[in-house]
Order: C-alpha cells, then sequence, then structure tokens
C-alpha cells in the first residue's frame, strides 16, 4: 500500500527540484518512512520527480520547488531541500502539513 506519494516538479533551471527529491528519499530512510508497517499491513511512502505543477511562480521564478503530496493533495511552494526532513517528520509523520510552504 502507497502511504504517500511525493511529486516533486523537477522543470527549473537549477538543480532545486532533483536535489530537494533526493533529500526527501534520504530522510524518508533515516526517519523510517520509507518502509513501515501500518495496520498490519505494510505501507510505502514513494517520492518521484515529475514536469511543471503549474504554480511555477512557487517553483521556477522561486528559491525552490514545487511540491504536491497524495493522497491528501496538499500543494507546497518554494520548497528546498532544508525544508526535507521538516515535510517528512511533520506531514509524513504527524500529519500536520507545513503551513509556511503551503499553497492550497
Ligand atoms: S516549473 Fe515547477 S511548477 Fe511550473
Amino acid at each position: 500500500m502507497i502511504a504517500h506519494h511525493i511529486f516533486v516538479c523537477n522543470n527549473q533551471k537549477t538543480e532545486v527540484g532533483d536535489d530537494l527529491a533526493k533529500a526527501l528519499k534520504k530522510e524518508l530512510k533515516l526517519q523510517g518512512l520509507k518502509t513501515f508497517v501500518a495496520d498490519g499491513q505494510k505501507a510505502h511512502n514513494r517520492v518521484q520527480t515529475c514536469n511543471c505543477l503549474d504554480v511555477c511562480k512557487h517553483c521556477k521564478k522561486g528559491p525552490g520547488a514545487a511540491v504536491i503530496v497524495y493522497p491528501e493533495g496538499v500543494l507546497y511552494g518554494d520548497v528546498r531541500p532544508k525544508d526535507a526532513a521538516r515535510l517528512v517528520h511533520e506531514h509524513l509523520g504527524k500529519g500536520l502539513p507545513l503551513t509556511d510552504l503551503l499553497l492550497s
């Protein structure tokens, strides 16, 4: 079962989207949230790069990347690699979206 699927836009001219995706994958492993057991079932959190999420003002025109987290459909903007630990810990770990990066 997929617990969360995180899509990271990597359509910028810089490497920020790719770097963020790598940082998120690293944090999932470090925080034990890549694969875990929930309600007796094996669950996974996945990170995937993708093309434009149509919020470019908060992506390639800003300091970070756009990110959308499913199944909630929570959209973040200007997310930088330094935000990865917090996003994994708060949103995926505790179910609390990061209000300072929230777009929707
Ligand atoms: S380029 Fe990333 S949202 Fe458009």
